[in-house]
Parts: C-alpha cells; sequence; structure tokens
C-alpha cells in the first residue's frame, strides 16, 4: 500500500435538524459573528434563523451579503475590512459553495495584511485566520471539509484556489433539510460537481487508498440519490446521501485534488463567469474520452460506482463503458450543455489555453494523461 499521510481537522455535525444547534456550536469559538450568506438565505428563512440562534447564543453578529457565483478577490477584502471594523471574533458561512469560500477568503484576510494573491501564489506566508463555521445549502463543493477556497481576480481574470491548512473550517453543520425547497437548477449543477469531485479525486496522481476510499463511495451514493431528489425536492431520506456524498468527496479533494476538467473551467469562470458546474459538464464527455485509457482499472472501477452491470467485461470494456454512464447521468439532470450554449467561442481558446498552462497547471497535470496545447484545443473544439 501506498505511504499517505489523512489529516481533516473539521468537526462535522451532521444530519437532518443540525442547522439549530448553530448558536451552540458557534459559541464555542467566538463572540461575534460575521454571517457571510448568500441571497438565498433570506427567502429560505435560513438567514433569520441563524440570527436568532446566534442571539439564543448570547452572540452578535454582523451581515455580508455582497457577491456573486465567481467570488471576487475585491469582495473578499470588502468583507474583511467589514469584520475588523466590526470587530468579530468569528466567520459564519451559510450558502453554496461562492458563500462558503467567500466566508474562507474573509476569515484569512481579516487577519493577513496585503493582497489575498500574495498568498495564493505562495508570494507570502501567514500564521493566523479567524475561525471558520461553515453551513452549505446546496449540495456540490464540499467546501465545508477542506482548506481550499476559489477567488476570482477581476483584474487578470484569474481564477484560482487559495489552499491553506489555515481556511479549514473549526466546524460545519451538514444539515440535509436546508436542501428541501432548492430548485432542479441548483440540484443539478452542484450535484453534477459532486460527481466530478469524487470522479477527478479518484483518478489524480495523488490519489491514496483513503482518498480512493471516499471518492468511490461518494460516487456510489451520489449515481444513486441525485436523481431522486432531482425528481423529488422534498425526498430527505435520498438528500442526507447526496449531502454525505458531498461532504465525502469536498474530503477526498482535499487529499488528491482535481484535474483537467477543473483546470479547464477555472479560466472559463474567470474569463467569461461561465458556472462552475456547467463549464465542467460541458468538457466532461471528451475529457472522460482522453482519459480513460491512463487508469483502465480506476474507470472501470467508476462503471461499477455508477451503477454499470461490469461483470462481463474486460477491464478495457468497463473502462470505457464509465463514459457512456456519466454522460447519461449528466444528460438525466440536464446537465450537459454545450460550450456555445455557455458563451464560450473558438475566439477564447488562445487565452483559455495559456491559462490553464500556467495558472492551472498543476492541477492540470494530477490527470493521469497530461495534455499538449493541441490536444487542450481538440478538447475544447469537441465540447462546443
Ligand atoms: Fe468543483
Amino acid at each position: 500500500m501506498a505511504d499517505f499521510i489523512f489529516n481533516n481537522p473539521v468537526k462535522l455535525h451532521v444530519g437532518p435538524g443540525k442547522f439549530d444547534q448553530l448558536g451552540n456550536v458557534a459559541q464555542q469559538y467566538g463572540k461575534k459573528a460575521l454571517l457571510v450568506v448568500s441571497d438565498s438565505t433570506k427567502p429560505t428563512g435560513q438567514l433569520a434563523r441563524a440570527q436568532e440562534a446566534l442571539t439564543a447564543a448570547g452572540m452578535t453578529y454582523a451581515v455580508y451579503d455582497e457577491f456573486m457565483q465567481n467570488p471576487l478577490s475585491t469582495l473578499v477584502e470588502a468583507g474583511a475590512s467589514l469584520a475588523r471594523q466590526e470587530n468579530c471574533d468569528l466567520v459564519i458561512g451559510i450558502g453554496g459553495g461562492s458563500a462558503m469560500d467567500m466566508a474562507k477568503g474573509i476569515a484569512f484576510c481579516a487577519l493577513n495584511e496585503g493582497s489575498i494573491w500574495d498568498y495564493v501564489f505562495g508570494k507570502k506566508q501567514a500564521q493566523h485566520a479567524l475561525p471558520i463555521i461553515l453551513v452549505p445549502t446546496t449540495a456540490g463543493t464540499g467546501s465545508e471539509a477542506n482548506r481550499t477556497a476559489v477567488f476570482t481576480n477581476p483584474e487578470t481574470h484569474d481564477k484560482k484556489g487559495l489552499v491553506n491548512p489555515l481556511i479549514y473550517p473549526v466546524a460545519s453543520i451538514v444539515d440535509p433539510e436546508l436542501m428541501l425547497t432548492l430548485p432542479k437548477r441548483v440540484i443539478a449543477g452542484p450535484g453534477a460537481d459532486v460527481l466530478f469531485h469524487a470522479l477527478e479525486s479518484y483518478i489524480s496522481r495523488n490519489a491514496h487508498p483513503f482518498s480512493e476510499m471516499l471518492s468511490l463511495r461518494a460516487i456510489t451514493l451520489l449515481a444513486k440519490n441525485l436523481p431522486r431528489v432531482y425528481a423529488d425536492v422534498t425526498d430527505l431520506a435520498a438528500w442526507e446521501q447526496v449531502t454525505f456524498a458531498s461532504t465525502l468527496a469536498g474530503m477526498a479533494i482535499d487529499c488528491a485534488g482535481t484535474t483537467l476538467p477543473h483546470a479547464l473551467q477555472h479560466p472559463m469562470g474567470g474569463l467569461l463567469d461561465v458556472v462552475h458546474a456547467e463549464g465542467i459538464a460541458a468538457v466532461y464527455p471528451a475529457f472522460m474520452e482522453y482519459t480513460w485509457s491512463a487508469a483502465p482499472e480506476k474507470f472501470a472501477a467508476i462503471a461499477a460506482a455508477m451503477g454499470v452491470d461490469t461483470r462481463d467485461m474486460n477491464t478495457e470494456e468497463a473502462a470505457y463503458s464509465s463514459v457512456k454512464a456519466v454522460t447519461d447521468f449528466l444528460k438525466s439532470v440536464n446537465m450537459l450543455p454545450s460550450l456555445t450554449e455557455l458563451g464560450v467561442k473558438e475566439e477564447h481558446f488562445d487565452w483559455i489555453i495559456n491559462n490553464v498552462q500556467t495558472t492551472m497547471k498543476v492541477v492540470m497535470e494530477n490527470n493521469p494523461r497530461v495534455p499538449d496545447t493541441q490536444t487542450l484545443r481538440d478538447i475544447l473544439q469537441r465540447s462546443l
């Protein structure tokens, strides 16, 4: 068995109704919280519930809700100023991946001078961040279980992750009841991203036996249960499995990272504000066609985890069947857009490819097969 280190310090509070414990959890880490929340937390009553829970626990708070689907570093820095001005000693992120990543960035920037990009690119080292509590209200990024937060630089359009142990949440509350009113598009997109995280971390060159276990379990749970919640958003038993899969996949990428599709999506998100999961989904069939033969045993296991009966197939047949299984799965939840539909055109290819090869080089090289410039262009072309 390969050598590996596994360390995940996030205290996870998992289960239906756990959101009610936010006040009790939060008071263990601070007195005044900055609540960093998605817009959706207002009509759903989640923000009001959080405010009541904190008040009941004897805490005070300020609210920050200024951001977009691809969090901008400038808005992170504005949130950090607010945290300092309000003397917050804790940051609580409630929402989808953007809100959680924004909360991580704010907690980090509140205690560290200068631009966040100095830390993203390793020019400066940080020693402190405010404690972070995260509450996902979509099942997607798994940010609640890891030390990554992704931001866009509005000047350069670079979209890149801060990966730093200081932004592990001290605690996260994973409550499947918070998902019971999600619109279909916010089920399918983040849900597909769970599959992408699980699959890419599984095939990553940095995968190890523990992360592979997390990844494969996440694929199995997601493949079975995402169609159920897509058909019936009130299916709590299925949501329990989908939210668990999301957290497992978030832990798996903390170990092993993602691969080529995430590397390709970041430039599209940074340049054209393409929605994360949609940009990834668009390149998935071409990415899988290109990659499967470099890791046939792994792709065969993915096919089996997706529910394909591979017993009468040899390894190559089983591996190749994963391409159709994943493509059909994405179609079934209406998550297989073309790049053209997302606004990506051939004229953007040079910028995207250059950005992948510079800003996202490490992620691209996690892929079991590493594409050259022409191959990247072919993959994009086939995904138009
Ligand atoms: Fe993702």
